[in-house]
């Protein structure tokens, strides 16, 4: 028995992760058994409680086996006090679960070369991670604020820091991962200005000497921003801070064609972890069924093939999504003149469909 617990937040999150939902019990069927609670979390969480993550939805959290989550925020909650935004729920279940590795590949389904924003040879094939340290940098950093200073001028303030055992970490995080892809690992930093990036370097040069099979090289964010439009392909794993990463992994969203197709996966020391699409909550096409389910569709797989270790359900939802973009059912973030273009809930119908008549009953056969 797993748990699982949803956290559908705001915007478009609760329409993605209804359709995330259904996809989730269609390939549970027979084959796991599954006890879903749902609670708040973000801007719903704030107009429920006062609070972006309650108590009870954290205790629920360290309860589960597995969290989906949809996305958090909203111009609603833009103006009210800093420490109590729908992204500091966000930021704080992170934290409080201790999900320190953020993995975010960008692979591009090969029915949408053509929505890329680059030109279609250049991206044909894609498949790259990024693997996001999570839980600390200038994210979390102290001290940090907004202050008069002594003559009377308004300081806004964050701090930069790692420690040598949070960089440690994200380094495996990496490697462990690079060797079951292509063995290439790019850390990404600004080591020519930053002493906390020069540790960095360092201490993933002394990790790799663990995984003599690894390439290790290094790259300068700027440049690797630039690299990342020049010529995504060369990249198999790139690893970074927590905003270097959270910068790339949109610009390498938009590669694969729309960042609506994006899922990621928050881990920690045990594997345990939190699923969301990267999109973000979109207010402006909340609640008119606009929106595209797939990138939290794919983040139920992410679930199964790094929570749940069932890989094998994880290939049957990529596989099924793969056949819906072949049959051309797009939503209009991904549409283009030869495709049918369908809302958020059929979108999810027909992935169910697919599942329910693709896979077997048992055992996950195909
Ligand atoms: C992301 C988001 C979040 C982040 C926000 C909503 C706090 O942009 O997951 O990439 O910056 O980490
Ligand atoms: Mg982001």
């Amino acid at each position: 028995m797993h748990k699982i617990l949803v956290l559908p937040g705001d915007g478009v999150g609760p329409e993605v992760t209804a359709v995330a939902c259904d996809v989730l019990k269609a390939v549970a069927a027979d084959n796991l058994e599954l006890d879903i609670q749902q609670a708040l979390i973000g801007g719903s969480a704030i107009d429920e409680s006062g609070d972006p993550l309650p108590p009870a939805t954290l205790d629920l959290a360290r309860d589960a086996d597995a969290i989906l989550l949809g996305a958090v925020g909203g111009p609603k909650w833009e103006n009210i006090d800093r420490a109590i935004r729908p992204e500091r729920g966000l930021l704080k279940i992170r934290q409080e679960l201790d999900l320190f590795s953020n993995l975010r590949p960008a692979i591009l389904f090969p029915q949408l070369a053509a929505a890329s924003s680059l030109h279609a040879p250049l991206v044909a094939g894609l498949d790259l991670m990024i693997v996001r340290e999570l839980t600390g940098g200038i994210y979390f950093g102290h001290p940090r604020g907004i202050e008069v200073n002594e003559a009377g001028e308004r300081r806004g303030f964050n701090t930069l820091e790692y420690t040598e055992s949070e960089i440690r970490r994200i380094a495996h995080s990496a490697f462990q991962i690079a060797m079951q892809r292509d063995r290439r690992v790019v850390s990404v930093d600004k080591a020519n200005v930053l002493e906390c990036s020069e540790l960095w370097r360092e201490v993933m040069e002394d990790t790799a000497r663990e995984y003599p099979d690894i390439a290790l090289s290094h790259m300068y964010v700027d440049n690797a921003a630039m690299q990342l439009i020049r010529e995504p392909k060369q990249f198999d794993v790139m690893v970074t801070t927590n905003l270097f990463g959270d910068i790339l992994s949109d610009a390498a969203a938009m590669l694969t064609g729309s960042i609506g197709m994006l899922p990621s996966a928050s881990l920690n020391e045990e594997s345990r972890g939190l699923f969301e699409p990267i999109h973000g909550s979109a207010p402006t096409i909340a609640g008119q069924d606009r929106a595209n389910p797939l990138a939290t569709v794919l983040s139920v797989s992410m679930m199964f093939r790094y929570s749940l270790k069932r890989g094998d359900l994880a290939d049957r939802i990529d596989q099924a999504v793969s056949a819906i973009l072949d049959e051309g059912i797009r939503t209009e973030d991904i549409a283009s003149a030869d495709t049918i273009t369908v809302g958020t809930r059929e979108m999810g119908q027909r992935l169910v469909k697919k599942i329910q008549t693709s896979g077997g009953a048992k055992g996950g056969e195909r």
